[in-house]
């Protein structure tokens, strides 16, 4: 049953694709987010433990996987281990949750992009525009349609000629946006009322300090359990993703290299959203200004770009065009997915499976966007936060699947199949994997603990 035919043309086409994946709002509004709240470069320096550990370990198998049975999540896990094709299938479901809400949010995206090139940068400053608009029907929906669309086409397009071309230029072009951004950013200086001036140097010593005066154990517990369910989302593992992208990469890369440079890129961009976000809202904000998910990239962000002046209108278009680049490579990731196990599952070719798969999430999108309408709900959540349908969906897939799904795979490759399912093919173009034997500790001991703890943690059955 080898499903692909399809590939990527070669390691650089696969680790820009991947790495479009890996980044999207998880690397520029939850990082920087918890980069302010978890004591600046604490938390970097925990993040970049991790990744280099748990980010490597994770991403590696996922990778592996895919490359050695040649198959999506569903068939990979079912290659693997008969009895384990429920993990798979598992698995599948989290991206097929996570793409009924993903074209909202690039909905959304695509809106602020729009205001600030037609002149509405003012009114997206507004304190009510954001709310006024995801609770209006027709636009909210409409933004969602349109991203859904525009995703269905390059996924239709298939690996080679959809997202890899797309992932090609739109990737580089990110990051040199990132990077222009986050210089800028450093420049920046404000007067307030009371005569306090505060620098865009300032903001960044506050964004790499470590702040470890009242470091607690429990604090610091939960400095570790943000970075890791952070670094989850962040390299989309454990949701199949990289296992349906890893089914696509040639015998002759080198996978090692290739994951370490998906690392690279997945966590300067991240690192570059704190530099860029973290002293321009510090300047003009101070540090009340931070805040989580959606308002921070909605509501704060668009005051600072506003209290810019002139050039504000220009940095906010530049940053929407990069949210977009970075959201709708990711939303790809996931539609790629579920087409890849759809057209296994279901024997039908790409072409009529995306088409299939892309109705289907329009209608689901619209639902989900009228989540803030029509079918306004208030659900409160074990973690307890109170969500609408967009929420809900996010908290099922993240917080509950993820960090289950991905004990369940480390002890099915720690002691069931053997970690060399995994270190071989990461060897099989001829190199050596050197962190061979930090690979089997991980997968073996250390990731299943530490993933109770955050499943634990994240349906709130222990509070951290
Ligand atoms: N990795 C993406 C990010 O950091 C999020 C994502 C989640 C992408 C799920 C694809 C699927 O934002």
């Amino acid at each position: 049953m080898n499903q692909s035919k399809s590939n990527f043309t070669g390691q650089l086409g696969f680790v820009l694709a991947a790495a479009g994946s890996a980044v999207g709002v998880g690397n520029l509004w939850r990082f920087p987010y918890l980069a302010a709240k978890d004591g600046g470069g604490l938390f970097l320096l925990v993040y970049l433990v991790l990744v280099l550990t748990f980010g490597f370990t994770l991403l590696s198998s996922d990778i592996a996987i895919g490359r050695r049975t040649k198959m999506s999540a569903i068939y990979a896990y079912a290659e693997m281990h008969p009895k384990w094709k429920f993990l798979g299938i598992l698995t599948f479901l989290v991206p097929v949750l996570i793409m009924t809400y993903y074209a909202v949010i690039g909905g959304w995206v695509t809106k602020y992009a729009v205001a600030y090139f037609t002149g509405d940068a003012k009114a997206a400053a507004g304190d009510s525009y954001f709310i006024d608009f995801i609770t209006s029907p027709v636009a909210d929906v409409t933004f969602a349609l349109i991203f859904m669309a525009v995703t269905a086409v390059i996924v239709y397009n298939g690996v080679e000629e959809g997202i890899e071309r797309v992932s090609k230029w739109m990737m580089p072009i990110l990051l040199v946006m990132i990077i222009a951004i986050a210089l800028f950013a450093l420049t920046l200086n404000h007067t307030d009322e009371s005569g306090n001036v505060r620098t865009g140097l300032q903001g960044l010593a506050a964004y790499l300090t470590p702040d470890i005066h009242d470091l607690t154990p429990g604090r610091f517990l939960q400095v570790l359990l943000d970075a890791m369910s952070q670094l989850f989302f962040s390299l989309s593992v454990s949701m199949g993703i990289m296992i349906t992208y890893g089914s696509y990469v040639k015998p002759e890369v080198n996978l090692n290299r290739a994951v370490n440079q998906i690392e690279v890129f997945d966590t300067g961009v991240a690192f570059l959203a704190g530099m860029m976000i973290i002293p321009a809202v510090f300047v003009f904000a101070g540090t009340e200004g931070m805040s989580a998910g959606p308002s921070l990239m909605f509501i704060s962000l668009p005051k600072v770009f506003d209290a810019m002046g002139p050039i504000g209108v220009i940095i906010g278009a530049v940053f929407f065009v990069m949210v977009i680049f970075a959201t709708l490579t990711s939303c790809i990731s996931v539609l790629e997915s579920i087409v890849a196990n759809c057209m296994v599952v279901f024997k039908a070719g790409r072409k009529k499976t995306t088409l299939v798969t892309s109705v289907i999430y329009l209608v689901a999108s619209a639902v989900i966007a009228l989540g803030y309408s029509i079918f306004y709900i208030e659900v409160k959540l074990p973690n307890g936060s109170v969500g609408q349908l967009l929420d809900i969906m996010d908290y099922i897939s993240n917080s509950f699947m993820m960090p289950f799904i991905s004990l369940l795979s480390c002890i099915l490759i720690g002691w069931i199949v053997g970690p060399a399912f995994v270190t071989d093919e990461m060897e099989a173009n001829g190199s050596p994997l050197r962190r061979k034997k930090l690979y089997n500790a991980m997968v073996r001991y250390i990731a299943p603990i530490m993933m109770a703890i955050l499943f634990l943690q994240s349906t709130g059955l222990l509070n951290a």
